[in-house]
């Protein structure tokens, strides 16, 4: 049996490094112990336009968009990968910006024609491209998880219009705060391995233990000890480059 293709995003201006990472790297490294063939790609990094919405990719050049750049590449790989994972900062209560360019761009995937569906109205996807299934990872500055809604309720959705089932969500509120509080001595590496375990799974069984995303996602540290620790981060990086309170909250106008 030939192994499962897995495409992985991290659409993180940071990336390869920054927070986004810290969760998706051991996840994809679960996959590849399950022997998936992982490609990871870094959309900020590669040359791909906003869709024009000229929607030739259905009409005068089917299955091709006019636009000749780096997504012509993404394509021909999202078609053939039996896992796609989105890896995204949550960003103003959503993907960024990077990410959803690529999600616009992959339209050329679907043949033009409105079908019926589980009572939706959808696209089929065209001949030659895999169904398969989607994985998202993000990571998200505030704590609470209920941030992650949005996001996950438009991936899941674009889900079903590919034509791909939503496999589920890896989501880490307290970005940026994990390495640190390892460093601080606070247990974490229980999260690491739930994101490995995570990866194991959807490439074994197709899917992931609602248990071991609960640990992806489990409290660190109480809230208040964290918007504490968050503001004195601000404060200190503000009065680092000598700027004073008077001017802090001020917007400086044009
Ligand atoms: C422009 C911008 C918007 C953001 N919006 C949100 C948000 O709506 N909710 C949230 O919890 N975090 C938000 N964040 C924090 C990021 O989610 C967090 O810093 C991120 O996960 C860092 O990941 P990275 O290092 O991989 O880029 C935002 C960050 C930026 C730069």
């Amino acid at each position: 049996m030939s192994a499962t293709r897995v495409l992985a995003f991290n659409s993180s201006p940071h990336a390869p490094a920054g927070a986004t990472a810290t969760i998706l790297d051991p996840f994809l490294d679960g996959m590849r112990a399950a022997d998936a063939e992982v490609e990871l790609l870094f959309p900020h990094k590669l040359d791909i336009k906003p869709c024009l919405g000229c929607l030739a990719c259905w009409t005068r050049t089917p299955g091709r968009c006019v636009q000749d750049d780096a997504m012509r590449g993404v394509l021909a790989a999202l078609a053939r990968a039996d896992i796609v994972v989105y890896g995204t900062p949550l960003c103003v209560d959503g993907m960024n910006a990077q990410m959803k360019v690529v999600l616009d761009r992959s339209i050329p995937l679907l043949r033009p024609f409105f079908v019926e569906r589980e009572g939706h109205c959808r696209h089929d996807r065209r001949e030659g491209c895999s169904g398969g299934r989607v994985a998202l990872v993000s990571m998200s500055g505030f704590t609470e998880l209920d941030n992650f809604d949005p996001l996950v309720a438009h991936l899941r959705a674009a889900s079903a219009n590919m034509g791909r089932e939503f496999a589920g969500a890896l989501l880490r509120p307290y970005a940026n705060s994990l390495d640190e509080l390892a460093r601080a001595g606070v247990p974490v590496a229980d999260v690491y391995n739930a994101c490995r375990e995570a990866g194991g799974q959807l490439v074994r069984d197709g899917s992931m233990s609602p248990e071991t995303l609960g640990r992806v996602s489990r409290e660190l540290v109480p809230r208040d000890q964290y918007i504490r620790a968050v503001n004195v981060h601000f404060r200190q990086a503000l009065e680092r480059r000598g700027v004073s309170p008077e001017i802090w909250d001020r917007f400086p106008g044009h």
